[in-house]
């Protein structure tokens, strides 16, 4: 646990001191401030602080909605906002997030491409003072970010690994039953707690020999998918499918989120004769739910992005006021040089069964979205 204490000199309406908050051993923690910087004269509700949002991507649905949703409601509660994707390019994010800095944003929102890779652009937030917080992914290797707001990443994939084990009854089965593994993109700090938290339940059942990994991989080096990305997965699910289910059915796909579910499932579609296997996933995307709805896709797990990005929002409006910031988690998330202070929302199981209620009755799509 290491705490800083950063005396930041704001050229604003007033002098303070900030605690940048890698680690605190409370659920709650005093909240920086670095809002006061402003050079703006606007006087919104919340005299012109700035904020900038950095997302990874337009590719993926879920960062278009978390976005949008950012934005709607930051410019809601007064604040100016500068909103900006990255097309999944770090050095992108790099300069966006640096042009964030130079032109006056008060407070960073950072969805990040790559962890490990914002370091300079992170040294120059601290340096001026500005408050970072890390948006769903965590930001590695630097004391720059206070605070993470993210859904429970090792809670996805222990819905996901419970999801198998419940379906197939695994603790009272006989049977043995086939299964490969799609994780995620390996730069991404998530990656590995849905791996893990999905894979401390199903190991169990590789080692007693009920699940059998026909292709033999199961380490998560072997399994990731850099940058999440369809057309890998894809690819990687066609080698293994004419490799090792020509004659025999794939009963399972533990697969770590949608885009790599969607890779999977076009792998099927194409290469695959056996009877259809189980299929996990996670974000409940537009295609993907459509799959669930015609039973290419078992489930997925639902994480509103409405839900995170309002917290957000309430802990960037508790930062700038100088409010003790809500957390619920002290102890998780280590970024390698301290633990980051966060709040974690909590995942949801979605299927066809309940997704009328979760996704059309909380008006997060509407029926003609999913046709
Ligand atoms: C997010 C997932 C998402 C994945 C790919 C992860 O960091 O938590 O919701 O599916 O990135 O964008």
């Amino acid at each position: 646990m290491k705490k800083k204490l950063l005396s930041v000199l704001l050229t604003g309406a007033f002098v303070t001191s900030m605690l940048v908050g890698c680690g605190t051993s409370t659920e709650t923690t005093d909240s920086g401030n670095g809002a006061a910087n402003t050079t703006s004269e606007s006087s919104t509700a919340s005299n012109g602080t700035k904020v900038g949002v950095a997302m990874p991507t337009k590719d993926l649905q879920r960062w278009n909605q978390d976005g949008a949703n950012m934005q709607k409601e930051l410019e809601a509660a007064g604040y100016e906002v500068d909103l900006q994707y990255a097309s999944n390019d770090v050095q992108t994010q790099v300069s966006q997030i640096e042009n964030m800095i130079n032109s006056g944003c008060n407070v960073l929102v950072v969805a990040a491409i790559e962890g490990s890779s914002l370091g300079e652009a992170m040294d120059m937030a601290a340096e001026k003072g500005i408050p970072v917080i890390a948006y769903d992914r965590l930001i590695m290797n630097t004391d720059a970010v206070s605070y993470y707001a993210t859904f429970d990443n090792y809670k996805v994939g222990e819905v996901q690994g419970q999801y198998i084990i419940d379906q197939l009854d695994l603790e009272n089965t006989d049977q043995t039953y086939t299964m490969e593994i799609t994780a995620g993109d390996p730069g991404d700090n998530n990656a590995g707690f849905f791996y893990n938290g999905a894979m401390d339940l199903l190991k169990p059942y590789i080692e007693k020999g009920t699940l059998v990994v026909k292709s033999g991989q199961t380490e998560f080096a072997e399994v990731a998918t850099p940058a999440w990305a369809t057309e890998t997965a894809q690819s990687r699910m066609e080698t293994i499918l004419s490799s090792n289910y020509a004659n025999d059915d794939l009963n399972i796909c533990l697969c770590s989120n949608d885009s790599t579910a969607l890779g999977v499932e076009n792998a099927l579609a194409a290469n695959y004769k056996g009877e259809y296997p189980i299929i996990t996933g996670q974000d409940c995307d537009i295609e993907n739910t459509k799959n669930m709805i015609a039973g290419k896709q078992s489930m997925s797990v639902f994480k509103d992005t409405r839900t995170l990005a309002s917290q957000v929002v309430k802990m960037v409006g508790q930062i700038i006021k100088g409010e003790t910031v809500d957390v619920n988690d002290t102890e998780t998330y280590d970024n390698g040089k301290g633990v980051v202070p966060s709040y974690l929302c909590e995942p949801v199981f979605a299927d066809k069964d309940n997704y009328k209620e979760l996704l059309i009755d909380s008006e997060y799509y509407t029926e003609d979205q999913l046709k």
